[in-house]
C-alpha cells in the first residue's frame, strides 16, 4: 500500500505565515503539522510516499528530504495549480500504479494514528473507506449522511444545509478504482475537483464505500485557533525534560521541555511548555500550552497559549496569549512616553492591541 500526502495549497487563513511558508510546516509543539502525519503513515506500515507539492515545494522539499529519517521513500509530485484534491490523485496516477492507497492531507492533525482505518481497508474487501468525525460546524466540511446500519447514503462538500454532523475527515484509502472516478468527475463550484464527488461517484457506480469513525483527536489545522488547540494537545502529552540551562533564580512548575542549548535565566515557566533548541528566556514568564521555537528571545516579557516560531524575539511586552508569531519576528516595546503603538507587519497580519 502507498500513501499520497497533500502538501500543496495557499493556507490563506493562516496568512501572512503562508505568504512566506507552507501551511503543512507550521509546528506545533516545535514540530511541524505535517511531520506527525509522515509518522502516522510509517506506523501504520507505509514506506511508499508521494507527496504533492505547490508553491511552497521547495520548503518541503528542504523539510522532508527523502524522508529517510521517517524511515520512508518519498517521492515528490509538482501540482501546478491547487485545482482540488482529486486533481492531486488524477497527476499522480503513474506513482501509484495499481496500488491501494492512503491519501493524507499534510494540514489535517490526528491523535491516535491511522493504523485503525488501514488495517480495517486492508482486511475488508472496499473501494474506499473514510474516516469520519462528528462535528458542530459540518458546514465548513465535506458531510457524510449515514443511513440507519452505518452505511453512507451520500456525500456533500461544505452544503449550506448539511444534512448530518459526520464531517469527512482528510484521510482517506481508496482502491485503484478511485482513478476511475477522479476523471469522470467535473470541476465543483469552486472550481476544483472535489474528493468528496469522486467518492460520490463510486457510490452512485456501485462501488463500496464504508466508513470509519475517528477515535481520538482530530484538526484541520487551517486556522489560527485550531493550530493553538492542537500545541495544546500535544503539549498535554509532554514529558518534563532539562537538557539546556536553567539558573537558581528561575522557577519550573510542571511538564516543561527546555532543549539543548537553551537559556533560562530568572524565570517564572509554568509548563506544559517547550523552549527550543538555543533558545533564550530572560526576566519573563512563560505559561500554559505556550511552544518557543529554537534562538527565539524572550526577555521581560509574558506570554502564555502560544506558539513562537524559530528566530524570533519577545522583548519588554506584557502579556501575549492566543497568539501565533512568525519566524524571525521583533515584538519590542515602543521607546518615549507616549502611548503609541508602532507597527511594521506583512500582507493579512492580524493584530489585536489593547490600548
Ligand atoms: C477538504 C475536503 C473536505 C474535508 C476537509 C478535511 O476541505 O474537501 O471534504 O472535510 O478537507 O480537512 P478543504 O480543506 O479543501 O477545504
Amino acid at each position: 500500500m502507498k500513501a499520497l500526502v497533500l502538501a500543496g495549497g495557499k493556507g490563506t487563513r493562516l496568512r501572512p505565515l503562508t505568504h512566506t511558508s507552507a501551511k503543512q510546516l507550521v509546528p506545533v509543539a516545535n514540530k511541524p503539522v505535517l511531520f506527525y502525519g509522515l509518522e502516522a503513515l510509517r506506523d501504520a506500515g507505509i514506506t511508499t510516499v508521494g507527496i504533492v507539492v505547490g508553491d511552497t515545494a521547495a520548503e518541503v522539499r528542504a523539510a522532508v528530504g527523502d524522508g529517510s529519517r521517517f524511515g520512508l521513500r518519498v517521492t515528490y509530485i509538482p501540482q501546478q495549480a491547487p485545482l482540488g484534491l482529486a486533481h492531486c490523485v488524477l497527476i499522480s496516477r503513474e506513482f501509484l500504479g495499481d496500488d491501494p492507497f492512503v491519501m493524507y492531507l499534510g494540514d489535517n492533525f490526528l491523535v491516535g494514528g491511522i493504523s485503525g482505518l488501514v488495517d480495517a481497508f486492508r482486511e475488508g474487501d472496499c473501494d474506499a473507506r473514510i474516516l469520519l468525525t462528528k462535528v458542530a460546524e459540518p458546514q465548513f466540511y465535506g458531510v457524510a449522511e449515514l443511513g440507519p446500519g452505518g452505511e453512507i447514503r451520500g456525500l456533500q462538500e461544505k452544503p449550506e444545509h448539511p444534512r448530518s454532523d459526520y464531517a469527512i475527515v482528510g484521510v482517506y484509502t481508496f482502491s485503484p478504482v478511485v482513478h476511475d472516478a477522479v476523471r469522470a468527475i467535473t470541476p465543483s463550484v469552486r472550481g476544483e475537483l472535489e474528493i468528496t464527488d469522486a467518492i460520490q461517484w463510486l457510490i452512485d457506480n456501485g462501488f463500496r464505500v464504508d466508513s470509519h469513525l475517528v477515535g481520538g483527536y482530530w484538526k484541520d489545522t487551517g486556522r489560527l485557533q485550531d493550530i493553538l488547540e492542537c500545541n495544546r494537545i500535544v503539549l498535554e502529552q509532554v514529558e518534563r525534560d532539562i537538557a539546556g540551562t536553567v539558573d537558581g533564580l528561575s522557577e519550573l512548575t510542571g511538564r516543561v521541555v527546555v532543549a539543548p542549548g537553551a537559556v533560562v535565566e530568572n524565570s517564572v515557566l509554568r509548563g506544559p511548555i517547550v523552549v527550543g533548541a538555543d533558545a533564550k528566556i530572560i526576566s519573563s514568564y512563560v505559561g500554559p500550552f505556550t511552544s518557543i521555537g529554537r534562538r527565539c528571545v524572550v526577555q521581560n516579557a509574558e506570554i502564555e497559549y502560544s506558539i513562537v516560531l524559530d528566530g524570533s524575539c519577545v522583548d519588554g511586552v506584557s502579556r501575549i496569549a492566543h497568539s501565533l508569531i512568525g519566524r524571525n519576528v521583533e515584538v519590542s516595546r515602543a521607546a518615549g512616553v507616549s502611548n503609541t503603538h508602532e507597527l511594521m507587519i506583512g500582507d493579512h497580519s492580524r493584530i489585536q492591541v489593547r490600548s
